[in-house]
Formats: structure tokens, sequence, C-alpha cells
């Protein structure tokens, strides 16, 4: 059934369903606009993120949001987006496929709410999971999958933009790749 998204975000900030629950400061949701076209799916909070309760607002999210900008995308305006678990793993740690299985129905309850056209996954965390389990950044950053109906991409994660500058290039053109298809297949996101 599917849930009001008010009633699941209540729901989500009261879970205690993985062990993720016993170190976080805040649950983050999600951000961005109920009516998204584009979703954008990131691995889990980082520090910044846990302590005020909002995906990416960290260094690596201010350069998702930079990024995002050159694309005319603003989580304030025409998007939305969240997370592979919702509670911060410690030390930033890879969350456990464990962690990801509890949660995994949070991410499909806010899907089925906003009822995206194009899921953008960003990272390795994401794209093994929701499009195929030996996802290659490297090779296979910005091709399109379909999955129920809905375009999927994978492309680097901001991180690993901050870490490894030299694939920036690389993770531009899969924005602007981004781009055209919204042109094409998006009606109000533009
Ligand atoms: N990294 C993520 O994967 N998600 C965030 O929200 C912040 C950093
Ligand atoms: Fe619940 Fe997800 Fe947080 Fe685990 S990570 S406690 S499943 S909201």
């Amino acid at each position: 059934m599917e849930m009001n998204f008010e009633a699941l975000k209540s729901q989500v900030t009261a879970c205690t369903a993985c062990e993720l629950c016993k170190t976080r400061h805040n649950v983050v949701f999600g951000d961005g606009v109920p009516n998204a076209e584009v979703m954008f799916i990131g691995e889990g909070p980082g520090e910044q993120e846990d302590l005020q309760g909002r995906p990416f607002v960290g260094r690596a999210g201010q350069l998702l949001d930079k990024m995002l900008a050159v694309i005319d995308l603003d989580r304030s305006k025409n998007i939305y987006i969240t997370n592979m678990v919702k509670c911060r793993p410690p030390q930033n740690r890879d969350p456990l496929p464990a962690e990801q299985e509890q949660c995994i129905a949070y991410l499909r309850g806010q899907v089925a709410a906003i009822r995206p056209k194009i899921i953008v996954c960003l990272g390795r965390i994401a794209a093994c999971r929701l499009i195929s389990k030996d996802f290659k950044v490297t090779k296979q950053h910005g091709m399109w999958f379909e999955k129920n109906g809905v375009l999927m991409m994978g492309t680097f994660h901001p991180a690993a933009l901050l870490r490894y500058p030299a694939q920036k290039p690389a993770a531009f053109e899969d924005f602007t790749a981004l781009r055209d298809k919204i042109q094409e297949i998006c009606d109000h996101t533009y």
C-alpha cells in the first residue's frame, strides 16, 4: 500500500530497525520537491548530514549542488535527493548489506510516492543495489538502464570527485547527458 509521504517520513524518523539507529544524531529522510521527475540517491549520511538531518550538506554536498546548478537543477525547485540508508554509518563506513536491506523499504516508499522518471545513483553503493549488483562506476557511468519504467543512471559519487578530481570531466559529461535526457522525457523539470 502506498503511504502518505508525511506519514512515511514520521515512520522513518522514529525507526530503530537496524543498529545504525544507536549512533545517529538525526535520521536523514531526504530533501527536495514532492513532484520531482528526477531523483538522486547517495549512499548514506555523513557527519554533517547526521548533525543537520539533511542529505548532502557537507563538502561533497556542496560540490553536488554546484554540479546540479550547472544543469539548472536545484533541490529547492525541481529534484529530490535521498540516500540508500537514512542513518549515518559510524566513521562513514559502507552501509552493511543487512542495513541496506532494512532501509530499502523506505526508499521504495519514497520512489512510489514521488514516481520519478529518472533516478541517478551517486556512487557504487546505490548503483550496485539499484541498477546491477556488479555495476562498475568507472566503466558504466553515464549509461542508461530501464527498470520498471524508470530510467536509471549511475555516476561518480561527489566525495569520490573530491578525492579524484581527474574524474570531474567525465562526471560533467554524465550531467550533460542527464540534462539532455530530462529535456527529452520530462515535462516540468525545466
Ligand atoms: N554522502 C552521501 O552518500 N550522502 C549524503 O547525504 C552525504 C554524503
Ligand atoms: Fe531504520 Fe534505515 Fe535508520 Fe536503519 S538506517 S535505523 S533501517 S532508518
